[in-house]
């Protein structure tokens, strides 16, 4: 599918709704699996990367049928050996995540993914489900997919995450809840914590303090619940870029997700000037929400650095292209982990910016940018990354002329109604 975005857009004006937040309705489907008996998730994200993991369940013997358009129904119940490969396509959370889910369970199963999904490093996850008793075998060599999980009886560790990560964190925790003795673990910089608040809600005894996390074990089955999802903060991220760049813009987005360990990108976007306005904050599910109303706004420069980028690491393409219209240098560091997404976003994000005629210098573990620069329209191909695809698109949205985004398919992974929620805010787009 090819994406043809008319620029310079005059306005964007109205309300969207935004798909259920990517990270809880992963956790969501899991948890319900894991659990006994009906559990619903209410406005859950249905799309690429979670189909994914909802095939993987079914795969292990887990009934769910969608009540409505996102009210997805999961029968919770004892897991069985796969016939067929457990296939995680190009999502690294339902392959991370069920990793940590499979090991303490009494199954045996093939768990693979897509070319770039093989690629990307999952000895970080085998390396501590190991530490716990995990017998996970990569086929392609140590910590490398695909992988034969052998459920086995595990025991609770104590571990430093080398590297901030929520998925490694999650599938520790998942682990550790069916392992023998506590697990205890720590991460350099804070990651995002829904695994966390959903165990606390689901009754199980998880003592957050200084930075570390203690998990007791539970015992039999989780309990089944019924949860609201919030709107996704990661993809109303490009919504919220587009209506701060493109002048007497008003756009509303209501019920996004605003948890700490995920607004890096509001926060950011406050420093640098921009009119984002939290109404009506709320908790659901043990989620803080909120609507948000964005009115278009000149930007100054930011720095970001290591402390800010767990909080944000989804948002940094989108920020870029933020960045090329603030006035003056804007720079990312302590972000080498945007090599290892659904692409190399640091090459990706630096290759497209060039093309439409921005300044922008690589860097090994970010980049510097030195706005403001009027893009100019291009020819893009996002490389099979749905959130570059996104930043691109909102791009073109204040570049003069067209931009075309070529294999934009992926744009579902985690955002199907992103092109038509943009046209019915005003955009031009084909
Ligand atoms: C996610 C965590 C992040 C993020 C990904 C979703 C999660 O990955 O990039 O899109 O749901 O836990 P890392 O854990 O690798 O940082």
């Amino acid at each position: 599918m090819e994406l043809k975005v008319n620029g310079p857009a005059e306005k964007l004006e109205g309300n969207i709704k935004l798909p259920g937040d990517k990270s809880i309705s992963h956790r969501g489907m899991l948890l319900a699996a894991m659990g006994y008996g009906p559990s619903r998730l209410l406005g859950v994200l249905r799309s690429g990367v979670t189909d994914a993991m909802l095939n993987c369940l079914t795969a292990l013997g887990v009934e769910s049928e969608y009540l409505g358009q996102d009210d997805l129904l999961i029968l919770g119940k004892s897991w069985s050996s796969p016939s067929t490969s457990l296939y995680c396509g190009n999502s690294g959370t339902t392959m991370r995540l069920l990793l940590g889910a499979l090991a303490p369970s009494p199954v045996r199963a093939t768990i693979d993914g897509s070319p770039r999904l093989r690629q990307r490093p999952m000895g970080r996850v085998v390396t501590p489900l190991e530490l716990m008793g995990a017998r996970i075998n990569g086929m392609n060599g140590q910590g490398q997919p695909p992988f034969i999980v052998d459920g086995q009886e595990l025991h609770g560790i104590q571990y430093d995450l080398p590297v901030s990560s929520a998925q490694v964190k999650s599938a520790v925790l998942l682990a550790a809840l069916f392992a023998q003795g506590e697990t205890e673990i720590s991460e350099p910089t804070p990651s995002r914590d829904h695994t966390e608040r959903m165990l606390k809600n689901l009754g199980i005894s998880i003592i957050r303090s200084n930075g570390s996390i203690r998990l007791i074990p539970h015992r039999g089955r989780l309990p089944n619940f019924t949860m609201d999802v919030p709107g996704d903060v990661s993809s109303g991220a490009f919504p919220i870029v587009a209506a701060t760049l493109v002048p007497d813009s008003e756009v509303t987005l209501s019920g996004v997700g605003i948890n700490p360990t995920r607004s890096g990108l509001l926060e950011i976007l406050d420093a640098m000037g921009a009119d984002i306005r939290r109404e009506n904050q709320r908790q659901s599910c043990g989620e803080p929400i909120a609507d948000l109303v964005i009115r278009s706004a000149a930007l100054n420069p930011v720095e970001i650095e290591a402390d800010k980028v767990a909080s944000m690491v989804d948002e940094l393409p989108i920020f870029a292209i933020a960045a090329t219209q603030a006035h003056g240098i804007s720079k990312v560091s302590g972000a080498e982990e945007l090599r290892f997404k659904e692409s190399d976003r640091i090459l990706e994000i630096t290759r497209g910016l060039r093309e439409m005629g921005a300044r922008i210098e690589p860097q090994a573990d970010g980049f510097i940018i030195e706005g403001p620069t009027r893009l100019h329209g291009a020819v893009l191909d996002p490389n099979g990354d749905h959130r570059i695809a996104m930043a691109f698109a909102v791009a073109g949205l204040i570049a003069e002329g067209e931009t075309t985004l070529r294999n934009a398919d992926c744009i579902a992974e985690s955002y199907p109604d992103f092109a038509s929620d943009l046209i019915k805010l005003g955009a031009e787009i084909q």
